[in-house]
């Protein structure tokens, strides 16, 4: 896995962010995830919510000073004890960079601040890539959740818990 070292992460404010920030990132879900399963629509209703949060993953373009982004996780808390992941994604022709990884780590130390005991998320079980990811960072599987997604796509339930 190549270092994700030119990288940076940032908390998505919709007050202080430009409005440009938003749409780039609206076009990622809208470009990376099927209609039914996209977030594209209800975004900017997702970013009211008090409970829940945005980060995303900007790299150098190349030509000095340009930035894009690549990537991002959204995260809510269910409960004072339970957060959610509700959406990763990194950008085609910048995966396998460790930018996933680093953005999911920095969604579960923002959850870890709030002190919940569990972190769960859904996933499609076809998505390996995701599924992989969720693993290596300790996400075990809780239950297959049949037709979660639409009538032919299921999701696992998986979770994350905390000692402390
Ligand atoms: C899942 C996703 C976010 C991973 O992003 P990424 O930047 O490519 O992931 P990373 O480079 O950080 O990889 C971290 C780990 O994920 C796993 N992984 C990533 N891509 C993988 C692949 N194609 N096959 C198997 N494992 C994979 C590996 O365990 C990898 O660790 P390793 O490099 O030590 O083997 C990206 O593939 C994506 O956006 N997929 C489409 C959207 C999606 O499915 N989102 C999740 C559901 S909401």
């Amino acid at each position: 896995m190549a270092a994700a070292a030119a990288a940076a992460i940032s908390e998505l404010d919709p007050l202080k962010d430009a409005a440009a920030v938003v749409e780039e990132i609206v076009r990622l879900e809208r470009k990376i995830f099927p209609k039914h399963e996209s977030l594209s629509k209800s975004f900017h209703d997702e970013l009211r919510k008090k409970n829940s949060g945005v980060m995303y993953l900007k790299t150098n373009k190349g030509k000095e000073g340009e930035e894009e982004i690549v990537g991002y996780v959204m995260y809510s808390w269910i409960s004072s004890l339970c957060a959610s992941i509700t959406k990763l994604a990194v950008k085609e022709g910048h995966r396998r960079q460790g930018h996933g990884e680093a953005l999911l780590k920095a969604a579960i130390q923002r959850c870890r601040r709030r002190k919940v005991q569990r972190i769960c998320l859904h996933v499609d079980p076809t998505r390996i890539d995701a599924l992989c990811l969720y693993r290596k960072l300790g996400f075990q599987i809780d239950e297959l959740i049949r037709q979660y997604y639409s009538p032919e796509r299921n999701a696992y339930r998986m979770y994350l818990e905390f000692d402390e």
